[in-house]
């Protein structure tokens, strides 16, 4: 069922998935845990019902892709006595259809699957989401960002962002914040979904504890790092708090991945790809950095330098310092020493005219 809630900042985006649908079979909508890929692929769905056939089959519970023809014909409750790859082949000799496939990035394998499917059925189209892409030929890759930020304090800027407005929406709807924004809470709410990443589950997190907390609370919170402030008693699982979207994430890196994103989360700010090299101890992170941008935990910033230069969700920085325990202040000593490495190449170009 479509949300009741309203649909933030995605227009354009909703635009662009849906024209991607008419010129490619296949569409993953990648970005990281709570970015909104489940609501926007909702969204894609009901869109496109009235020119084709949809179906949207949650797949979050699939481990092992291999079963994906297993998965659908249960969901939609196809039967065949030859078994399930052929009741989905036959289902999907019906006619021209756009099977929306939510949730992948834990289904080992699935790209194989997914590519099978398309080559039985000619006239199907996939949209996929999944923290990182399927990495099949011909894949078009579609990644969701967060919302768009206040572009300054005032009322006026929060109420038309779509982070604002998302906020707004939630708060207003539990009764808190009633009538026009004061100076003082847009000032508090921008800030808030500033370091919320302007994330949708965060902000939804954040939102509902207005019942009790103002804004400015939350934000004190946040300040000592305090992320219970953003979970719930309700919900899925994945989805009750900040810190298990995160667990999930981190579940399903291996090792040496996980040892660059912690190497990446000491490094305030941006940072390049020798330093997080020398914070993790690695020669070589160029493959896990890769790995990790893929599943939107490192960003690649905006600005193109003849360097790559890299950052990490505020959100998700602070979830993974959370998790280091003793082995932070290693990892900091590691840092410093890389910033000074970095600081004596600096030092002969500083001392030239
Ligand atoms: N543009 C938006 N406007 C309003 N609410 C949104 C928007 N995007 C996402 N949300 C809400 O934020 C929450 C997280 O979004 P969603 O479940 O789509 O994230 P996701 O990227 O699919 O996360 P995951 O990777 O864990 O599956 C949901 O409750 C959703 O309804
Ligand atoms: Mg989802």
């Amino acid at each position: 069922m479509e949300s009741l809630e309203q649909l933030h900042g995605r227009d354009a985006l909703l635009e662009e998935l849906v024209g991607a649908l008419e010129r490619h079979r296949l569409v993953t909508l990648t970005g990281p845990g709570g970015t909104g890929k489940t609501r926007l692929a909702e969204a894609a769905v009901a869109r496109v019902r009235d020119r084709r056939e949809a179906f949207f089959v949650d797949c979050s519970t699939l481990t092992d892709g291999s079963r994906l023809a297993a998965a659908l014909s249960a969901e939609l409750q196809l039967t065949d006595e030859r078994g399930p790859e052929a009741a989905v082949e036959a289902w999907l000799d019906g006619g021209p259809r756009l099977l929306a496939l939510d949730n992948l990035e834990q289904a080992r394998g699935i790209g194989s699957s997914v590519e099978r499917l398309l080559g039985a059925a000619p006239e199907l189209r996939v949209l996929a989401t999944s923290r990182a892409p399927l990495g099949v030929r011909g894949e078009h890759e579609l990644p969701v960002p967060p919302l768009g930020l206040p572009r300054d304090a005032t009322p006026e800027a929060v109420e038309a962002s779509p982070c604002g407005a998302m906020f707004l929406e939630r708060a207003r709807g539990i009764g808190r914040l009633r009538g026009p924004l004061s100076g003082e809470q847009a000032a508090d709410i921008a800030t808030l979904c500033r370091r919320l990443d302007g994330l949708p589950l965060a902000i939804e997190l954040a939102s509902a504890r207005t019942r009790v907390l103002s804004p400015a609370a939350l934000l004190r919170r946040l300040d000592e790092h305090d992320m219970s402030v953003l979970s719930r008693t309700d919900g899925s699982d994945r989805h009750r708090s900040l810190e298990a979207i995160l667990a999930w994430s981190l579940d399903l890196l291996n090792e040496s991945e996980r040892r660059v994103l912690e190497a990446a989360a000491v490094c305030a700010g941006t940072f390049g790809l020798d330093l997080v090299a020398t914070t993790s101890g690695a020669r070589d992170v160029l493959p896990e950095v890769e790995a990790l941008v893929s599943s939107g935990l490192i960003l690649v910033d905006e600005e193109l330098e003849a360097e790559p230069r890299f950052r990490l969700l505020e959100t998700i920085r602070l979830g993974v310092l959370g998790q280091l325990g003793n082995r932070e202040h290693a990892l900091r000593k590691a840092h410093a020493a890389g910033v000074a490495a970095i600081l004596d190449t600096w030092e002969p170009r500083i001392d030239s005219p």
